[in-house]
């Protein structure tokens, strides 16, 4: 199933201020526009030094607007006219200079005046700084960032590494999809503001020796786009992850680990510390009693070894069992084969949480998308199949409601 387009129906003002980033702001406003945006470039006469307006043109289908003397609007104010029909102003690169521009209230250029001239209330501006990293953390700069941070604007980044200049530091422009994500994420309700979430993620691997263990199927994508949706929901997100392969949703803390009792041991002291827990985790039942510290070879007679297995800590139950002061509002997960209604609630009343998430595990395991049974003391709710980030933010929205009703 095609996830919905995350950004339909909006239309973003793309502003690009003088940098060398300018080159990352084409693909940006692909992303923006292959997300559903209709995107309205805007660029100050540096940036075309860096990019031609033809370029950003020909991604957006849209004229470019680069002076304030355009006669093209009706009214001939493209200041005016641009910010009125903006849902967002993304100023991605904005320059060192740009910036002091916006602290300063300036309108020398139709990028800065556009900025100044927007209904502050109704259209959000979001700037991206790239620059140099003596620039960015000159203390000018940083008064500026400060400045325009109390004014409303919403600072993305940067990013630190390596830079066109050949420096290493702060100041990197954010990467076009870390941007998207962003602009993504501002646009989500604000259910959980104010909050803090841990999650735990994939499975676990229990070593039997240094090239064998037990572990579970579990790719980690449904607890990964809870941490997302959490942390796009505006919440604080701490995600304890197994060993998979996936990358880190933006602004969420991660811990990795390997083992059940390791998941354990990060998750328990963890939990008092946040508002919700959020048990995704395929952790594995049981591990070896003993761990071999060299392979254990094939000897020749055709034995296969045998073990002995030792029962893992149960996470959710030993977190729903904290005093009631520290424990945080426990969701469990029930992957089930059959009869998803009838084991969920046996799971819900065994660990002792308000609610707990089933899903038939086989269906969706590896997939993008999955169909989820809410079960809690008031019943049962479906939510209807859906790729998982888009499910991961309805559970957020009923989690939220649950907790402040
Ligand atoms: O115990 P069972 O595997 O049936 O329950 C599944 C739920 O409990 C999931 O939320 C899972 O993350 C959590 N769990 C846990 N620690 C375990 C086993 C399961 O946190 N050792």
């Amino acid at each position: 199933m095609a996830p919905p387009l995350d950004l339909q129906g909006r239309h973003i003002v793309l502003g690009l201020s003088g940098g060398i980033a300018c080159y990352k702001a084409a693909d940006l406003a692909r992303e923006l526009v292959k997300a559903g945006a209709t995107v309205q470039v805007v660029m100050s006469d540096a940036a075309a030094q860096f990019i031609t307006p033809l370029t950003m043109q020909a991604l957006t289908n849209r004229p470019v607007f680069a002076s304030q003397w355009d006669a093209r609007p009706a009214n001939a104010m493209a200041h005016i006219e641009l910010s009125r029909e903006a849902d967002a102003i993304l100023v991605a690169p904005a320059s060192a200079d740009f910036i002091a521009q916006l602290a300063q209230g300036r309108a020398g250029e139709l990028l800065p005046l556009l900025c100044l001239a927007r209904p502050i209330e109704r259209c959000p501006l979001l700037v991206a700084p790239a620059m140099n990293r003596e620039m960015w953390a000159h203390p000018a700069t940083q008064r500026n960032v400060a400045q325009i941070a109390a004014d409303g604007a919403v600072v993305l980044g940067p990013g630190s590494g390596e830079q066109a200049c050949g420096e290493t530091g702060d100041g990197r422009m954010l990467e076009p999809e870390q941007l998207r994500d962003a602009l993504i994420a501002f646009f989500q309700p604000k259910w959980l503001a104010g909050s803090s979430v841990l999650i735990t993620a994939g499975p676990t691997f229990e070593a039997i020796d240094p090239v064998r263990g037990i572990t579970n199927l579990s790719s980690g994508k449904m607890g990964f786009a809870i941490a997302r949706a959490a942390a796009e929901a505006g919440a604080e997100v701490t995600l304890v992850a197994g060993p998979v392969h996936l990358p880190t949703p933006q602004g969420v803390r991660r811990i990795d680990v390997t083992s059940a009792q390791q998941m354990f041991d990060a998750v328990l002291p963890a939990a008092r510390r946040h508002r919700v827990f959020v048990a995704t985790a395929a952790v594995a039942d049981w591990r070896p009693a003993q761990f071999n510290g060299q392979k254990i070879k094939k000897d020749g007679k055709k034995v296969a070894p045998s073990f002995e297995l030792t029962e893992n800590p149960d996470i959710l139950a030993a977190v729903a069992q904290l005093p009631a002061a520290e424990r945080p509002w426990c969701v469990g997960f029930a992957a089930e084969s059959h009869e998803l209604a009838r084991h969920a609630r046996e799971k819900l009343q065994r660990k002792g949480v308000p609610l707990v998430v089933g899903n038939l595990g086989p269906a969706t395991f590896g997939r993008d998308d999955n169909q989820l049974l809410l079960v809690d003391a008031a019943g049962e709710r479906e939510l209807p199949a859906a790729d998982k980030l888009t499910l991961a933010r309805a559970l957020v929205r009923e989690i939220a409601q649950r907790m402040n009703p």
